[in-house]
């Protein structure tokens, strides 16, 4: 997947409407339940061959059908993915905590890297900021602490932690006068590629050093965005910070996704953000789109994933649904 479309702020396409299918479905008639020869009391005409129409996605495109992730036969050559968006409260880490724990359910030995001094992913999966002994800021800054020293399990099997707490937030003042700074986490996280699948790396909302950290480390970035008008209007800025860390630092920097989160289709707005997502950003907005429900909030305050706070719930199929998504992009999944 390349890099994907413009987004201009001052030049946004002109707005579409196009005709949706509502989003929730009557319920199926009782009567396709009974026996067909109760539903019609004379011989079923020959019908012509069946045509399945395709189903259209809540991005206005048809939904592809994607399929059940093969298991993976020996863990390593990590994929390493920022979660990344300088706009505050669009769902990185929510993001980072569900896919990471959809991609363990899928197989994929994970680990997720809380690189936001917030400490918010180290929070959402029950860890106590300030009971932690070692944070990343230790791994960054301090040469004889290690990866293994650091890094603690989670409660999703096959799915690990590097916790950060309020330290972070000096790491960036600090880092400023070291040797290859832009490369800091890159050389920290390179003893974990041959441990893990993915390592999903959870960055704070600014476009700083950290965040250029975990851009330089990466293979791709997936964009979490808000389905709200004034979340598309950063987008630009994030595109050209991508894009200067590709040419400066990281030439394999790709843009995985663009990724619609809080999504409530029972209204024109999001629906129309997400129709204007579609014409800037294309086939790099992701298919998946992850509705606006408070059990994500509610699971953080349980410190689990949506899919074992609440495993059935729709929410978390959205995030087994992305999982899918993301590695039917990887050509080598
Ligand atoms: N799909 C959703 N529906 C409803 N609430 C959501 C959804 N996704 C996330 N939230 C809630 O919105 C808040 C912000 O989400 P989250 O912390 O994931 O965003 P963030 O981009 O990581 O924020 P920050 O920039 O501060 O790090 C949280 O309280 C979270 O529980
Ligand atoms: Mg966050």
């Amino acid at each position: 997947m390349s890099s994907g479309g413009t987004f201009e702020a001052g030049a946004m396409p002109p707005l579409v409407r196009t005709p949706r299918p509502p989003d929730d479905l009557p319920s199926p008639d009782p009567r396709d339940e009974l026996p067909v020869s109760d539903v019609l009391p004379f011989e079923r005409p020959a019908s012509p061959s069946p045509v399945t129409e395709p189903v259209m996605g809540p991005t206005g495109r048809p939904m592809p059908v994607l399929p059940e992730p093969g298991p993976v036969v020996s863990h390593g050559r990590a994929r390493v993915v920022s979660m990344c968006n300088q706009k505050g409260g669009v769902g990185k880490t929510t993001t980072t905590i569900n896919l990471g724990a959809s991609l363990a359910e899928y197989g994929r030995k994970v680990l997720l890297v809380d690189f936001d001094p917030q400490g918010s992913l180290s929070v959402g999966l029950g860890l106590n900021p300030h009971e932690m002994e070692l944070s990343i800021y230790n791994l960054l800054m301090e040469k004889d602490v290690t990866l293994q020293d650091v890094v603690v399990p989670t409660g999703v099997a096959g799915m690990d932690l590097l916790p950060s707490n309020i330290d972070l937030s000096a790491a960036e003042v600090q880092l400023v006068h070291e040797v290859a700074r832009e490369q800091t986490l890159q050389r920290v996280l390179a003893p974990a590629l041959s441990e893990y699948d993915v390592i999903l790396i959870d960055c704070q909302p600014s476009l700083g050093l950290l965040t250029v950290n975990a851009l330089t480390a990466s293979d791709g970035v997936i964009v979490p965005l808000e389905c709200e008008y004034f979340a598309l209007r950063g987008v630009a800025l994030l595109k050209t910070t991508i894009d200067k860390v590709r040419e400066r630092l990281n030439p394999k920097l790709e843009i995985y996704g663009v990724l619609g989160t809080m999504y409530d289709g029972r209204t024109l707005h999001s629906r129309e953000v997400m129709d204007r997502l579609v014409q800037a950003w294309g086939d790099t907005v992701f298919h998946t789109v992850i509705r606006r429900t408070v059990k994500f909030s509610d699971a953080t305050v349980a410190g689990e994933p949506i899919t074992a706070y609440a495993s059935s719930s729709a929410g978390a199929d959205s995030y087994r649904q992305l999982a899918r998504e993301v590695l039917a992009r990887w050509p080598d999944e």
